[in-house]
């Protein structure tokens, strides 16, 4: 596919003079288009770039029934010499299509993922916040769109990228709580899917966690509640003896891109890395014995955020104090002077569309 078979259709009312840049809050406004194709026939058709504007959908649209549907979360930066630099976007790519895999869901061809992306990108290039800690967060997303409610996957489906200028997920660092009574996923389910469903089942336990004056939770395995899986939307990282812990991928993990990304970088600065089940008991003993360094949740949305408390078997425990913690300190810089273009790209990361 070439880039002359998206139709572009331009806005006329940009809403870009209204935008108030220097005041961001994540997820609120969005740029003035949004790419569209449709899948019909068992293919993918009529790829475009339209305003962005609202979807119309039957009242029977297996989506909003079943819940049929996958999204991303990339980030797009501006470098100082004016290029766009997207992150990683073929990493996010596969992991749409490992999502559609698992909810029964075409995949999309990188070509056509990589051309919508860019020409949009390119089109809202203006929206691009340049202020520090601030960046385009695009959101890839498919649903099922078949009028039809029976239970079977749909035929047609509708794949949709957008953009939003937004600044930090989490305003500075988060207190948590360790949950021991829901689950975020289960082994053999969706939860190394991003599908919406995960999310859904989050919404609750993350409230009860904020009512108790928790930022958000550390989810635990659904069989014992004793081992570490994720924080809130995040993965989760601890440092004890200089070495950096965190559970292994599997299917109830979700694979974040900004997670392969620490921890390549952090094998690449000499760091010491175990990927390997942590015990809540091994972490409370380290919180007790002063030995737990740091943890950090990692994300997109959220890159590095700090986790300054953690409640665990009514006792809140106090991490030690953010300037202190050298490793996330350092591998926050480093990944962040890649986003940005100020060091050397030495993994191939970056996706540059030139001013
Ligand atoms: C991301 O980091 O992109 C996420 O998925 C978090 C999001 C649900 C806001």
């Amino acid at each position: 596919m070439s880039s002359n078979t998206i139709r572009i259709e331009k806005t006329t009312q940009s809403k870009i003079g209204s935008t108030d840049f220097s005041n961001l809050e994540f997820g609120a406004v969005y740029s003035d288009h949004m790419f569209v194709v449709d899948f019909k026939n068992k293919t993918w058709e009529n790829p475009k770039i339209t305003p962005f504007q609202n979807l119309t959908m039957s009242p029977a649209c297996s989506v909003l029934h079943y819940g049929q549907t996958v999204f991303e979360g990339m980030k797009a930066f501006r470098a100082d010499n004016g290029d766009i630099l997207i992150f990683r976007p073929e990493a996010h790519w596969k992991r749409l299509n490992q999502s559609c895999k698992r909810l029964c869901m075409p995949e999309v061809p990188l070509e056509l993922f990589m051309e919508g992306l860019t020409e949009l990108v390119k089109l809202d290039n203006q929206w691009i916040p340049s202020l520090e800690g601030c960046s385009m967060y695009i959101r890839p997303f498919m649903y099922a769109s078949d009028e039809f409610i029976g239970v079977k996957p749909s035929s047609t489906y509708k794949f949709i990228i957008f953009t939003s200028p937004v600044s930090g997920y989490y305003k500075g660092s988060v207190k948590v709580i360790v949950e021991t009574e829901f689950v975020r996923a289960a082994e053999g389910g969706i939860g190394y899917a991003k599908t919406g469903g995960n999310y859904a089942a989050s919404l609750l336990p993350a409230k009860q966690a904020l009512e108790k004056g928790y930022h958000q939770l550390l989810w635990t395995d659904s069989k014992e509640h004793s081992y570490f899986e994720e924080s809130g939307t995040m993965n989760l990282m601890f440092v004890v003896n200089d070495t950096i812990l965190t559970p292994p991928l599997s299917s109830s993990i979700l694979a974040g891109v900004t997670r392969d990304s620490i921890l390549t970088l952090a094998n690449d600065l000499g760091y010491k890395i175990e990927e390997r089940r942590i015990s809540v008991a091994e972490i409370v003993e380290a919180l007790e014995n002063k030995k737990l360094q740091d943890a950090f949740g990692t994300g997109t949305a959220a890159t590095i955020t700090h986790i300054s408390q953690i409640h665990c078997n009514g006792k809140d425990y106090e991490l030690p104090a953010i300037n202190t913690r050298k490793i996330s300190n350092a591998l926050n810089d480093a990944l962040m002077n890649i986003k940005l273009g100020k060091a050397e790209d030495k993994f191939g990361w970056n996706f540059r569309i030139k001013k």
